[in-house]
């Protein structure tokens, strides 16, 4: 088929270039011209898992091609909107690049399915369809993602259902795109659609606060967060995933997605309590770090600090709400002297820093002559880091914060580091 994607973000360009890999005519519509030389080149804007090879393939054979307007582009038989829709202030969704794209699409009056890709708040879609495809021959259908970041190219490829909002007729349309992916198919009405997608965003959320405050009351009573997760995940009504008790959740969906339900939920006049609440647990608990490192340290204005991870989870370099720039800022205030590294999000976070914030070049130039480690984001180089050796680099009391329940932390202790984890149980 004939897909125009409009878009070229951590969506629309996963969704442009797994399309050309299915065999599709894709073109994926970009405003930004510097994006589209460097995608022409076959160079993604940003770090995704085998995306890059992916964007290469298709623009060799000839599948995929990059175009600033719609007006450039042979008219196609489905176009994909995967434009932002970032917060603002209150948690209200920015529909402004959606309405445009709406806007522009109008007005060709071509035939043509639209396809919501991007996370509009449910009701959206269904008033979107009313002001803007009047004509009966533009459908719409809400296509919601669930694509994580770091493993979105695999996520596309093996989603666990494939949610469609719409009609009989643009739904059977919207299939034939996803005819060689093995997955269950919902189809419901445009608004319901859109609750599904915020709705499985908000109870992630929840099993990562609910774990978070779980783990949080592991360190009153002594109880281990690791042992406790495990039992609790083996429940098959529970799940082991997104029960990893840390810093909390960032990026640019969690923390938008439950916002915006949160903002949806007051301005219909519903209080939307329990949510509230795994906002304000998610908010708070990235501070925990300062507390433990204040009860050890005493005064830490003056003590030298390394923080390594600045992306919001390993796998990418989105430091969109991550855990880490906010606890960097904090301490930088409080006249602690901070290093920081990031095997791939250093570039992108630095600009984002105070200024008397280091950023090194490696994690040993950030821990060196430091008192204490505050471990972010749980890369895997940071895992298989000579422990035992950093250690000599460092200064009493040696100590680590482990953010990420990542490290072993026995063996840290036998080496003679003061470890603290979250929910861990202490030394
Ligand atoms: C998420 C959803 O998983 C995806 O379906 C949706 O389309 C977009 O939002 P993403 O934000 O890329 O994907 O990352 P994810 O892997 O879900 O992690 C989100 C945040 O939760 C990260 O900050 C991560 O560190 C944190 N997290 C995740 C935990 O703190 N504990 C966990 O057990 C899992």
């Amino acid at each position: 088929m004939d897909i125009a994607v409009i878009g070229a973000g951590y969506v629309g360009l996963v969704a442009a270039v797994c399309l050309a890999k299915s065999g599709h005519m894709v073109t994926c519509i970009e405003k930004d011209k510097n994006k589209i030389e460097m995608m022409d080149r076959g160079h993604t804007p940003f770090f995704e898992e085998s995306l890059d090879e992916l964007l290469k393939t298709a623009l060799m054979t000839e599948r995929l091609d990059f175009k600033q307007a719609l007006s450039e582009v042979k008219w196609p038989e489905i176009i994909i909107v995967a434009v932002g829709t970032p917060t603002l202030p209150g948690g209200r969704v920015d529909l402004s690049q959606v309405n445009m794209a709406l806007a522009e699409i109008a007005g060709f009056s071509k035939p043509v399915t639209v396809v919501m890709k991007s996370t509009v708040t449910p009701g959206t879609g269904r008033r979107l369809k009313e002001k803007y495809l009047r004509n009966n021959n533009q459908q719409y259908v809400s296509n919601p993602e669930f694509l994580r970041e770091g493993r979105a190219v695999y996520d596309w490829f093996n989603p666990d259902r494939i949610i469609i909002g719409g009609d009989r007729k643009a739904a059977g349309q919207l299939m034939e795109i996803y005819s060689d992916i093995d997955a269950p198919v919902i189809l419901t009405d445009i608004t319901s659609a859109e609750m599904i997608k915020y709705s499985s965003n908000a109870f992630l959320a929840t099993k990562i606060s609910f774990i978070n405050e779980i783990a949080n009351l592991c360190e009153y009573v002594g109880a281990d967060i690791d042992d406790v997760t495990n039992g609790l995940g083996m429940d098959r009504r529970i799940g082991k995933d997104f029960l990893k008790a840390g810093l909390g959740y960032g990026g640019s969906c969690f923390p938008k997605d439950t916002r915006a339900l949160d903002y949806l939920s007051s301005v219909n006049g519903y209080n939307f309590s329990l949510l509230r609440a795994v906002i304000d647990v998610n908010n708070k608990q990235k501070l925990r770090v300062i507390q433990k490192l204040r009860w050890v340290l005493g005064d830490i204005s003056g003590r030298n600090v390394a923080v390594l991870g600045l992306a919001f989870k390993p796998g990418t370099d989105d430091i969109r709400e991550s855990p880490a720039l906010e606890i960097i800022n904090l301490l930088a205030e409080e006249g602690v002297q901070v290093a920081v590294y990031d095997p791939v999000a250093l570039p992108k976070a630095c600009s984002h820093l105070l200024n008397h914030v280091i950023c090194s070049d490696s994690a040993e130039q950030a821990i060196s002559g430091s008192h204490a480690v505050i471990l972010t984001t749980e890369w895997e180089q940071f895992i298989k880091l000579d422990w035992q050796k950093l250690k000599e680099l460092m200064k009493e009391p040696y100590l680590i914060i482990d953010g990420r329940n990542c490290l072993p932390a026995e063996k840290l202790r036998q080496f003679g580091y003061r470890y603290i984890g979250i929910g861990r149980l202490a030394e």
